[in-house]
């Protein structure tokens, strides 16, 4: 069984990716809902919430491989999961600048995440590795994750305009012609994005090659699953004990159904 996790929502759209391309494998996701949102956290906060909880998620579900599909946490706590689990796969995501970089032809990359993603020492020494002539602008977006979180199951095509437009003019009005989504939220509004950011901004994010990634983990541990029993069990967990607003958990779950008829279909 592989473990997906995020803080709420955002790695949702990783798992239906990786899902639709490998339906026989055993699946839980996990949203942190109590913590969220990261973001506004410490690299600290963030290490000390993960350790403990993983270490709960390991006893009870003993994972074959854990899927980090929140960029805050992976900057902020990766390192340490991988000392303190070291049987353990980790896999993280990060956001997707390198391959920005290579194709920005205006030399001019925009970066969208969390305050803590954006603040991270790794995303400054990522930047600075591959930077060479070329101008990297971070915006932190708090706005727009609490937005997917708690607004996007309802919001009009109008009101998911009205909340990425104001970044892609920032980044537009800067030079730049290519917008990284840093943060897993962001990939329910990629087709806002994409439909604001034409003719002259391509936007770009992890979730092929983060799953690529999982993949080819998967291949060289050889535990992939060997049954072939398809669709493979998807279980949704959340944290926390408040009660949860119904229509978020009707949402969220319409989407993991979705997954799995999709693959049916396959
Ligand atoms: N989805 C998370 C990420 O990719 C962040 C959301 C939060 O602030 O909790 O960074």
């Amino acid at each position: 069984m592989i473990i997906f996790f995020d803080s709420g929502v955002g790695g949702l759209p990783y798992l239906q990716y990786f899902r639709q391309n490998n339906p026989s494998e055993n699946l839980i996701y996990i949203a942190d809902r109590i913590n969220f949102p990261y973001g506004k956290k410490t690299k600290q906060e963030i290490i000390h919430i993960l350790v403990s909880l993983f270490e709960t998620l390991i006893n009870q579900f003993q994972p074959k491989l854990v899927v980090l599909a929140c960029n805050t946490a992976s900057v902020s706590a990766l390192p340490t999961l991988r000392e303190t689990f070291p049987h353990i796969p980790w896999i993280g995501t990060v956001p997707a600048i390198k391959p920005a970089l290579i194709e920005s032809h205006n030399r001019c990359v925009g970066v969208l995440g969390t305050d803590r993603t954006i603040d991270d020492p790794y995303i400054t020494e990522l930047i600075e590795k591959y930077r060479e002539d070329a101008r990297i602008i971070c915006i932190p977006a708090a706005r727009m994750v609490e937005f997917v979180e708690k607004r996007f199951f309802e919001a009009n095509d109008a009101e998911k305009q009205t909340i990425v437009s104001p970044y892609i003019k920032q980044f537009r009005n800067a030079g730049a012609d290519a917008v990284v989504l840093g943060c897993t939220h962001f990939l329910f509004l990629q087709t806002t994005f994409r439909a604001v950011a034409v003719p002259d901004i391509k936007i770009y994010d992890s979730i092929a090659g983060v799953s690529h990634r999982i993949e080819a983990i998967l291949d060289e541990k050889n535990i992939r699953d060997k049954t072939g029993k398809v669709p493979a069990e998807c279980r949704f967990i959340l944290t926390g004990v408040a009660p949860i607003e119904q229509k978020w958990f009707k949402w969220a779950s319409d989407l993991m159904a979705e997954a799995s008829v999709l693959h049916e279909k396959s």
